[in-house]
């Protein structure tokens, strides 16, 4: 139960939500990877940013191949981030502190070592364990079903029993081999979920970040692709992997589950489509609410952002529903670094992460970006991401763990074990970034996030940041302008040169504003505006 927060409220809707990597969180027991306990020890610090939530990334039972996201058990938790009953302290905890608690579940692929999986390998070809998954045969041995390349970049194929000479079957991965995907087409997937999505719901968890909600269904009969290897906005790209029609119908079967709980359990959608095919996905009776994926990767150009989020913002107002805005998570290079590194990529991520957080809608902030962590060059030989061990880029250098103490004494508090032996190294200027660095300097990037958030919530309460307000948007020299109602108005700086403040009351702003009434370079503001 959550005793702080209204239970009919749509909280969801302009939540902010703190996204936990829990491998890099904090390690309780001294392994190197973080873990529940950990987590569960260190939810004050959560708390005390002001975020309404968090989202954690999978623990259940896995191999552990892509770090989580090739699950085994969907019902467990890994011995690796603790027990069940690990998982109920949390919970519990977090309920306490206010903190709402949505977990991640990966339904377009599992782990190879799932027993279903295994069952389907085990039985054979036609048989009904096989049609679980999608296995093929290919015209020889050698050639795969179709020309499909994975998201990881090799093929999307791999034999069942590569050896055999009678089952010349393959699979389908749209990810790496250790991820075989799901058959959607067969009732028996559908079920199955089902029950998953009711298992955790029980367990009290408030909602789900669905993983890949674009991918689960295949065009049926797995034609070739035109262009195999395409990458489109930095991403690999088969349509027939995507945006099938019949996934709206496993969403509105999965809203009418999370609708007979009180509140309703949301569904949040990593669904990397286009606006309006995205929106599709967050109908009223679909999921809650999806990624602004394109924030992830944006350049840093205020024609871009405006057009960018308007269209986000006004092809969700048509269906009722506001965009999760997100510019980091742990699959992208740290904003710091994306905007151009050093004290300028600082100020624009903390100026980014301003205007995002006035944006309509909720917000997604990944653990480090509250202390302005910039991604990490980790040694190639400590690398362990399958994007990477495929030959695609690394995604280890925004996963390092969280900086805590200023001294290194172990992996700087988060846990006992030597920095270089922690499941990502750390590099040694760590502790300059960390919370206790961060927690007595003056102006620190942890301090602003916690006053933007305090702020956010004031705004909210006293209806100047409501949801029904009419938004406008602007980008003209370089500056982006995000007016909210009559009453409050964003500006952000982009080019070369100062904004121009307009007159109003200057509530915040994401680094030292000038006193002649300009705003710096990569700056951002709030404003609340008089006498309209
Ligand atoms: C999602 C996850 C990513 C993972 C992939 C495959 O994009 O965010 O980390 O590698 O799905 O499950």
């Amino acid at each position: 139960m959550l005793p702080m927060v209204g239970s009919t409220r749509e909280w969801w809707r302009d939540a902010v939500v703190y996204q936990v990597y829990p491998r890099s969180f904090a390690d309780s027991d001294g392994d190197g990877v973080g873990d529940l306990a950990g987590l569960t020890a260190r939810l004050p610090y959560i708390a005390s940013l002001g975020v309404d939530g968090m989202w954690i990334t999978p623990f259940q039972p896995s191999p552990q191949i892509d770090q989580g996201y090739d699950v085994s058990d969907y019902c467990g938790v890994d011995p690796l981030f603790g027990t069940m009953h690990d998982f109920e302290q949390l919970l519990e905890a977090a309920h306490s502190m206010g903190l709402r608690v949505l977990m991640d579940i990966a339904p377009n692929h599992c782990s190879s070592e799932h027993p279903l999986f295994q069952a389907a390998l085990e039985a054979g070809p036609g048989s009904a364990e096989r049609d679980v998954f999608h296995f093929e045969d290919g015209p020889d041995g050698e050639t795969p079903p179709n020309n499909w390349v994975s998201s990881f970049g090799d093929r999307s194929w791999t034999r069942a029993h590569p050896s055999s000479e009678t089952d010349l079957q393959w699979y389908l991965h749209i990810f790496s081999p250790a991820q075989p995907d799901w058959n959607w087409r067969n009732p028996v997937v559908h079920d199955f979920f089902d029950e998953v999505l009711r298992f955790w719901f029980d367990k009290g968890v408030d909602g789900l970040r669905v993983d890949v909600a674009h991918g689960l269904f295949k065009t049926e009969g797995l034609p070739d692709a035109e262009n195999p290897g395409a990458v489109v906005k930095g991403l690999r790209f088969n349509p027939h992997m995507t945006d099938q029609e019949e996934l709206h119908d496993v969403y509105r079967r999965w809203r009418r589950i999370a609708d007979e709980y009180t509140p309703t359990r949301v569904l949040a959608g990593e669904v990397n489509l286009d606006a309006d095919r995205a929106a599709r996905l967050v109908r009223a009776d679909e999921m809650h609410q999806a990624f602004a994926y394109p924030f992830v990767k944006i350049p840093w150009d205020a024609e871009q952002w405006k057009s960018t989020a308007e269209r986000l913002a006004e092809a969700h107002a048509d269906v009722g529903a506001f965009p999760a805005w997100s510019i980091e998570n742990h699959d992208v290079v740290r904003a710091v670094t994306r905007y151009g590194g050093g004290p300028t990529g600082l100020s624009r991520a903390r100026a980014a992460l301003l205007i995002v957080l006035g944006f309509p809608g909720a917000a997604y902030i990944y653990q480090g970006q509250e202390l302005g962590l910039p991604e990490v060059d980790v040694p190639v030989d400590a690398r362990v991401d399958p994007m990477w061990l495929k030959g695609g880029v690394s995604r280890d250098g925004t996963r390092v763990p969280l900086p805590w103490t200023t001294a290194q004494e172990g992996t700087f508090g988060f846990s006992s074990i030597d920095a270089d032996a922690s499941w990502l190294p750390t590099p040694p200027s760590w502790g300059e970034h960390s919370i206790e660095a961060q927690r007595t300097s003056d102006g620190s990037t942890m301090g602003f996030v916690a006053r933007v958030l305090a702020l956010r919530k004031n705004l909210r309460a006293d209806g100047t940041l409501a949801l029904d307000k009419s938004v406008r948007w602007q980008a003209k020299d370089d500056v982006l302008t995000v007016e909210r109602g009559n009453r409050f108005l964003m500006v952000m700086a982009m080019g070369d040169h100062p904004a121009p403040l307009p007159a109003g009351e200057l509530m915040i702003a994401s680094g030292p504003s000038t006193a002649d009434g300009l705003l710096p370079p990569d700056t951002a503001a709030w404003i609340r505006l008089r006498g309209r």
